[in-house]
């Protein structure tokens, strides 16, 4: 066969891509690492570590349920589903506060479920709210806790017209993901923080929730999980008009 490039192989050769990872030294790129997992009305999921693909994905607003740092091995907590196993990779303490600090800094508005253990280790919020859950959201080491904190980042778009919280007795239901949130919440929180026109960002997607309610609301989202599974189960989800294991 002739060969058509008349400067040979190497003419093509795309010198190597480096990006400073989480702990700023210089990594590789791989030629598919940012190349998404599922694309689908507007949604796009992309399987990885959120604190090496930040750099790549610009978005307005940041909704996320970052890991709890508890450890959910086969532990079920009340509102969130139920699975045997815990995270595959582990429940990092320090990666929420992590991303969510970078990622505050190049969204208009941002909205943090960080867990009540969790909560004051995040960038100091603007504005701090809940989800109140009466029938008890956990164990607390002064009894069971009733809320899950909502820390909220930047000027709400409504100007503080609307409740910072709501009231809910929702489960999430079956996934197949250890601690999925109920999609109502994520609802309340896609609502809450992003305009109709604005891009979502949730670089902590598990199942999909928030991307599932980006898609209910008409708006567009990006999703990062690190976790192949939940790639597979939140890109299923996406692909069903009536999701399963939710219950409003
Ligand atoms: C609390 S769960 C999110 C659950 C989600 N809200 C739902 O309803 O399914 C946090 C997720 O972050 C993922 N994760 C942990 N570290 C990550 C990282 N460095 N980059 C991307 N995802 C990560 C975990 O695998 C887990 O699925």
């Amino acid at each position: 066969m002739p060969d058509l490039s008349p400067l040979g192989e190497k003419a093509f050769a795309v010198p190597a891509l480096l990006r400073p990872d989480h702990r700023g030294e210089l990594r590789e790129v791989r030629g598919d690492a940012v190349k998404p997992y599922c694309e689908r009305d507007g949604i796009t999921i992309y399987h990885g570590d959120s604190r090496e693909m930040l750099g790549d994905i610009r978005a307005d607003v940041l909704v996320t349920d970052p890991p709890y740092g508890v450890g959910f091995q086969g532990k079920n907590t009340k509102h969130t589903s139920r699975a045997k196993q815990g995270y595959i990779s582990g429940d990092d303490a320090e990666v929420g506060p992590h991303v969510v600090g970078i990622a505050i800094q190049s969204v208009i508005r941002g909205l943090v479920f960080p867990g009540t253990r969790m909560m004051f280790d995040y960038p100091k919020p603007y504005e701090v709210g809940c989800v109140y859950c009466p029938s008890g959201a956990g164990n607390g080491r002064w009894g069971w806790t009733v809320f899950h904190p909502v820390l909220f980042y930047g000027k709400a778009k409504t100007g503080g017209s609307t409740p910072a919280g709501m009231e809910s007795f929702a489960l999430a239901g079956e996934t197949g993901h250890p601690c999925a949130k109920p999609v109502r919440w994520m609802l309340w929180a896609v609502e809450k923080a992003s305009l109709q026109c604005e891009v979502v960002l949730d670089p902590f997607a598990g199942s999909g929730t928030t991307l599932y309610a980006a898609r209910q609301l008409g708006r567009r989202a990006i999703g990062i999980e690190i976790e192949e599974r939940y790639c597979e189960i939140a890109a299923k989800r996406l692909s069903q008009r009536v999701m399963f294991g939710a219950q409003l």
